[in-house]
């Protein structure tokens, strides 16, 4: 992993350490891990979570914290009643995770997609912007730049947002939405631009590539690889992702920032890494793409945020895969050790 030449090292003023800090979305998967990592820091955290996808187990690091239920506030981001918690907690950083987080997911339902990714963050910014927050900290997509040509790479804060997915276009107009809150009412703001963010706790059937990938070859089940596995992606690992919210929490807005490795991966280096991580040898299965217009490469120009956040990414690629795959060997074997309780329930109870 590059490290930066000279250290760039940038104390933030400290009457901008945040005492009072709410996640949106913090059950989820990215948004677990900011919470623990913000409990670390010493500010008071409030998780607010429609637990759509998120689960109140993915909080047991925060809860050895000290979250305590009382911190976790159940709501919908779309819903006057669920944004109250901003007026009412009077929250001085708001870190806004909740959305609609998948692109296959947003190619089949663009209308949920749009009714949660903008008008529920339309409807936090609103509030954010009525209640004084000090900053809010969003989550967009590199899904914003859209289809990029090889020698733009890696792509700058200030290239043109031209998303190809429905997902993208919602990220977007947050990123565009966050300017306006920001010209009109004055709402400080950090934009971050992720990459592919990958790691422990990220399940589910559109979930990112390395879990996908862990969990089908721990299970036995064949990888299956759309078009030729040379399209690549530029992958971060969540406790970078974590580590820079943090960061970000101690400083003024900065506005658009990528955070990322700047690297680009492509899918066959990736399931190379997770084939020797998790020692099984299985051949892909390689087919045609299910959707055209897929975005064919990507990789994120870091140099902001080393410059005004003094943040950079510390976890290698490598490193990061077989942490994902000890936590997808351990959520497979707890399920293995559990079922034999389930079927001693059942013949007890029946
Ligand atoms: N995972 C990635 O690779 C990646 C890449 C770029 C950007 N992002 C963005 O990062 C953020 C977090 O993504 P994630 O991967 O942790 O996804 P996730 O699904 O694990 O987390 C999203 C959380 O938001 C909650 N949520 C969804 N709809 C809600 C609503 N209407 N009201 C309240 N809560 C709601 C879910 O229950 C979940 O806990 C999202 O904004 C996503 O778009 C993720």
């Amino acid at each position: 992993m590059d490290q930066p030449v000279v250290a760039v090292g940038v104390d933030p003023p400290t009457d901008l350490i945040p005492g009072r800090v709410l996640v949106t979305g913090g059950a989820g998967f990215i948004g677990s891990h900011v919470v623990a990592r913000l409990m670390l820091m010493g500010s008071q955290v409030r998780v607010l979570d429609n637990f759509s996808t998120g689960r109140i187990e993915n909080l047991a690091d925060a809860a050895y914290g000290g979250l305590t239920e009382a911190d976790v506030v159940s709501g919908d981001i779309r819903t006057p009643e669920g944004v109250e918690v901003i007026h009412q907690w009077q929250p001085d950083v708001v870190v806004h995770l909740a959305a609609q987080p998948s692109v296959p997911a947003a190619r089949r339902s663009p209308l949920y997609d749009a009714d949660v990714n903008v008008f529920g963050t339309v409807n936090v910014l609103d509030a954010c912007a009525r209640g004084g927050v000090r900053l809010v900290i969003n989550a967009a997509s590199s899904a914003i730049f859209g289809s990029v040509p090889a020698h733009d790479l890696p792509v700058r804060e200030d290239y043109p947002i031209a998303p190809v997915s429905p997902y993208g276009v919602s990220k977007a107009a947050g990123v565009h939405y966050l300017d306006w809150y920001g010209r009109q009412h004055g709402l400080p703001y950090t934009s971050m631009v992720f990459g592919n963010v990958y790691g422990p706790r990220q399940e589910g059937s559109d979930c990112g590539v390395v879990s996908l990938m862990a969990d089908a070859l721990l299970g036995g089940r064949q990888v299956v690889i759309y078009d030729d596995g040379t399209q690549t992606r530029d992958f971060i690992h969540v406790s970078d992702v974590a580590e820079a919210i943090a960061v970000a929490c101690h400083h003024p807005g900065v506005g658009m920032v990528n955070i990322s490795s700047g690297r680009q991966t492509s899918v066959n280096e990736v399931y190379d890494t997770v084939r020797e991580a998790s020692g099984v040898g299985n051949a892909a299965r390689y087919e045609p793409l299910p959707w055209p217009g897929e975005v064919r490469n990507m990789a994120l120009d870091t140099r902001k945020a080393r410059e005004l956040l003094g943040w950079y990414p510390k976890i290698g690629f490598t490193e990061g895969v077989r942490m994902t795959v000890r936590d997808a060997r351990r959520r497979q074997a707890g399920s293995q050790i559990l079922s034999p309780v389930r079927a001693l329930e059942r013949a007890v109870s029946g």
